[in-house]
């Protein structure tokens, strides 16, 4: 973690964070919710298991007709899992609500239908992770636990100019030092209502609107113009990389091509053979490489003559969504000598120039063939050199 450059000037902000964000929420933030002007353990508990995941108006209608049905928690504990999924039904992600069921009934059997009031013990209940925890402790008994979702996280990096990203272990470690040290001494149900409403509304993921915002003076994202840049994304996983070597096995002015298996990549188009299975080496000299590079062209124009050179070519890389292609050409020169009457088939055909340009070819194979400059032998197309 990276935090603002100016030290003296987060220390300040964060001197002050806790009393300006209750304040901004007494006046701005969210105090009609149906699970606010509560202290009810199980209805915040509820709650913030509906709402991890699920936006506030999708779980209002949910909440109504979940309480209804399930007053309290030994209600809850008591129902038929059928029942309690029936009523979960549309919500999504359904793993919470087996484990809400089973959080419910971990209550009525261990803690005697009571929530626990510290973090650390909630936290040890099915589905209630630390973020979670904090967040019921702090509504329902005035925790002094600091919350870290996925909008809080939006908050600090971009208020303290936090870089690098925020599930990054790392990253996360140091953001809940931060959200501890930020914490106030008291009021924390609105402190906490307070972080969510910020992230939620004025500091969203989308264009943020910082000319209401309480730091809108101090934010480092905010002046430092890193609004949209804060949090650092996901990295993108790195592709991974193949090496194929392919043969470009010359015989005149044609050159051996095959049809790719209909599965997998390119499948169906005629591409030029490749060396099966892949080798690791990339270094040109290779003698290894070479020498099953020629016995493989050897086998696959055999009755044409002998393998006369094998040069490597430029190579080249073509990106799939998935992964890194690098293709290794090689030219590989066959002498005319023997009986010309082999490989051509379902399968494998000798091109030239004409047939190359009226085959479907992938676009990196056509740059290799294109580069070989080939001329049409005036010859029908797919049939074996004269
Ligand atoms: N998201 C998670 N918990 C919430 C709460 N208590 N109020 C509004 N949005 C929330």
């Amino acid at each position: 973690m990276k935090a603002s450059s100016n030290d003296t000037t987060s220390g300040a902000l964060a001197h002050t964070f806790a009393e300006r964000l209750i304040a901004w929420q007494a006046e701005h933030g969210r105090h009609d919710l149906p699970w606010q002007n509560t202290r009810d353990a199980y209805r915040i508990w509820l709650s913030e298991i509906m709402l991890q995941q699920t936006q506030v108006a999708t779980v209002i209608p949910y909440y109504g007709r979940f309480l209804e049905r399930f007053p309290d928690v030994a209600a809850l504990a008591r129902a038929p899992q059928d029942d309690v999924m029936a009523l979960w039904s549309g919500l999504g992600y359904y793993s919470r609500a087996r484990n809400l069921h089973r959080c419910a009934q971990v209550v009525v059997a261990e803690h005697g239908g009571r929530f626990p009031a510290d973090p650390e013990t909630l936290a040890t209940l099915p589905g209630i992770g630390r973020s979670t925890a904090a967040a019921i402790a702090a509504f329902a008994y005035d925790a002094h636990a600091a919350i870290l979702d996925g909008n809080v996280k939006r908050v600090l990096a971009r208020v303290f100019g936090i870089e690098g990203f925020p599930g990054a272990p790392k990253v996360e470690r140091e953001m809940w030092a931060l959200a501890e040290s930020l914490l106030p001494q008291r009021d924390l149900p609105a402190y906490t209502q307070g972080m969510m409403d910020l992230g939620a509304t004025l500091c969203g993921r989308g264009k943020p609107r910082c000319g209401e915002c309480p730091f809108d003076g101090d934010c480092v994202a905010h002046a430092t113009g890193r609004e949209r840049t804060l949090p650092t994304s996901k990295p993108k996983k790195t592709q991974p990389e193949r090496y194929v070597d392919v043969l470009v096995i010359r015989a005149g002015e044609r050159v051996l091509f095959e049809r790719r298996p209909d599965s997998g990549i390119w499948g169906g188009l005629w591409s030029l053979p490749e060396l099966t299975p892949p080798t690791d080496a990339r270094d040109p000299d290779d003698a290894l490489l070479r020498a099953r590079l020629t016995e493989h062209a050897a086998a696959l124009g055999a009755k044409l003559g002998a393998v006369q050179s094998v040069l490597p070519l430029h190579g080249l890389t073509h990106v799939f969504t998935h992964f890194k292609l690098h293709l290794r050409p090689w030219l590989v020169t066959l002498s005319l000598t023997g009986a010309p009457t082999s490989a051509n088939d379902d399968n494998h055909a000798w091109l030239d120039g004409a047939g190359v340009a009226a085959a479907g070819l992938p676009s990196p194979i056509r740059k290799i063939a294109d580069a070989l400059s080939l001329h049409p032998s005036g010859t029908a197309q797919l049939s074996l050199p004269t």
